[in-house]
């Protein structure tokens, strides 16, 4: 089982509409999926599903630790499952302590690997303290989701030394990839920033693929579905996101794994 974190400095740059897709086409592509929203303001549940505000979830766990069982939710496809943010109350509290957190996203873990889960995917609140950091550098590895805007020149190093710096307090996690998101094709400044950031950074850094700015993100966050359930036959946005999924298997070693098994198999056969 891996742990995967998306995270960013700033909040709007499409995190949640990210895990949300994202799990979705990793749970099509076969892996038993847990998508966990770690953000108080609880994006993932809200959209996903009417009863999140009233349900215990990731929030109360952290809390008071307990049965992991208890606040994971089934969806549609039997491969994907969510754990939601929590109730209002609980959310807006905040009263855990700093010190229990790493042992509560170790036993969040644990009881996501006896349950069969093969990636947990944890979508967070913006910035990189608090709850966030302990999420961050709880999991093995860590998606960034940037804005392609000017700003991302600076602000990319300075997540890419957060992380560096929670590497040298002992933490495993290891940065999967910087994604473009709400890339504006036909802006040139969208394309620029891109540009740049490529060349800025070290080669494979960034994936390959980036995610437009399109209208059909809006209307399936305000269906609460991801892109590709927004119409009979996905749209072609759907597809990035397996292909997405296709590198980030790559990027975590998660296709190794399945080759094994592939291998096993075959060779009983
Ligand atoms: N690629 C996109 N194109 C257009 N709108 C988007 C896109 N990604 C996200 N959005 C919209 O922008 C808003 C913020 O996105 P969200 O995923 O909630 O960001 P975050 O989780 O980083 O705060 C939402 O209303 C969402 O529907
Ligand atoms: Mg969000």
């Amino acid at each position: 089982m891996i742990a995967i974190a998306t995270a960013s400095q700033k909040g709007g740059v499409g995190k949640t509409t990210l895990c949300i897709n994202l799990a979705y086409s990793l749970a099509k592509r076969g892996w038993r999926v847990l998508l966990v929203d770690t953000d108080p303001q609880g994006g993932v549940g809200l959209s996903l599903t009417k009863s999140a505000k009233t349900r215990e979830g990731f929030h109360e766990f952290l809390s008071r630790g307990g049965d992991l069982g208890k606040i994971v939710v089934p969806t549609r496809l039997p491969e994907l499952e969510i754990v939601t943010s929590g109730r209002q109350e609980t959310c807006a509290r905040e009263d855990w302590s700093a010190h229990e957190m790493p042992a509560r996203m170790a036993d969040l873990l644990r009881g996501a690997e006896l349950r069969g889960v093969d990636i947990v995917l944890m979508d967070t609140a913006a910035g990189m303290n608090g709850t966030t950091e302990a999420v961050v550098k709880a999991c093995d590895f860590v998606v960034l989701p940037q804005q392609a805007e000017p700003l991302a020149i600076r602000s990319v190093p300075h997540l890419l030394e957060t992380l560096a710096r929670y590497r040298s307090e002992g933490a495993g996690v290891r940065v999967a990839g910087i994604l473009l998101t709400m890339v504006m094709n036909e802006q040139e400044m969208s394309l620029k920033v891109a540009r740049e950031l490529r060349e800025m950074l070290p080669a494979n850094l960034m994936f390959q693929q980036s995610i437009p700015r399109l209208p059909s993100f809006l209307e399936a966050s305000a269906l609460g579905v991801p892109v590709a359930l927004t119409k009979r036959n996905p749209p072609p946005e759907a597809l990035i996101f397996d292909q997405i999924a296709a590198d980030l298997e790559q990027r975590t070693g998660l296709s190794k794994e399945r080759e094994k098994e592939q291998g096993h198999a075959s060779l009983l056969d």
